[in-house]
């Protein structure tokens, strides 16, 4: 049974009581984050935190723990869960009142939840990799912000799935941004290309990890946005979260990707990651 956090309590599901006034609920007025957990530990996880309250400040929003409450937090539900590999989801929101946009009074307290999950990696994906769809990034512009408001995303992924696609991968402008729920990476004649960590994407956790291993795997990055006519032509495309972890994305629409096989730059940084888990482990 799954052991969920609400506000400073471990508790099973059914003793979960969240406020039908909950502004995360009216407005998606949250932030929140997803972490793995690799054979018991976490990965990255003051990395993950730090950014929950980067995003919490850029929403205005107070975070009434420290960074290592939360970090806690997190390893509690580890072990409540049982949980080898799979991954924790934190949020953020801030708290329950009548329905009225601005905030509400600041003696409203923000509600903290929390739940971990068994999850196994992707394997197959990784292994094979998958097919993506582009798709216009209709987003707001504060994509920097791990926010709730997600709609932009879940209609997005839900158009590629509807195409037999693993993932959307956003076009604003005529460039790409990152994928609806990743990071998107592409390489060419040996120089790896990613959007620079701007307004528009989100700077993920995996992808500040793959950007480590490049540099000390000295392969050159250069963070340049590039154009769907672009990535038809690398060699290698991948995309990069905290669940996808490093996967190979083979064709983009109806083109397929280099060779339509997981390149080499993409096993060598898989390679690597592998190397940064926590205890590797191959399954669940
Ligand atoms: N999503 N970009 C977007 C829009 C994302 O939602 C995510 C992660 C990423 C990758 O970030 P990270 O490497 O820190 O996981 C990039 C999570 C996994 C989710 O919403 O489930």
């Amino acid at each position: 049974m799954t052991t969920y956090f609400i506000d400073g309590q471990f508790l099973s599901k059914e003793d979960v009581n969240i406020s039908i006034d909950d502004r995360g609920y009216y407005f998606g007025d949250g932030v929140y984050e997803v972490i793995k957990v690799y054979n018991g530990s976490l990965f990255t996880a003051a990395e993950h935190i730090a950014r929950l309250f980067q995003s919490a400040q850029k929403i205005k929003m107070t975070i009434p723990y420290s960074e290592q409450q939360l970090i806690d937090v997190a390893k509690e539900l580890v072990k409540a869960n049982e949980i080898s590999t799979g991954h924790i989801y934190l949020q953020v929101t801030r708290g329950a009142a009548p329905r009225v946009h601005q905030f509400p009074d600041f003696s409203v307290p923000v509600v903290v939840t929390g739940y971990g999950l068994v999850n196994p990696r992707p394997t197959t994906n990784l292994e094979k990799g998958v097919a993506a769809k582009l798709v216009e990034d209709v987003r707001w512009l504060r994509c920097d912000i791990k926010s709730l408001n997600l709609l932009g995303n879940v209609l997005a992924k839900q158009e590629a799935y509807e195409e037999g696609c693993a993932e959307a991968i956003f076009v604003r402008d005529g460039i790409i941004t990152e994928g609806s729920s990743s990071n998107l990476f592409g390489m060419k004649d040996g120089i790896v290309y990613t959007h620079p960590a701007t307004n528009l994407i989100l700077n993920g956790i995996t992808r500040q990890v793959v950007l480590q291993l490049c540099e000390e795997n000295g392969i050159p990055v250069v963070e340049k946005p590039f154009t769907p006519q672009e990535a038809f032509e690398m060699d290698e495309l991948i995309i990069t979260s905290t669940t996808a972890e490093v996967t190979p994305v083979i064709q983009l629409d109806d083109k397929e990707i280099g060779t339509g096989m997981p390149g080499p730059i993409t096993k060598k940084l898989q390679a690597a990651f592998a190397l940064r888990i926590p205890a590797f482990v191959t399954g669940n």
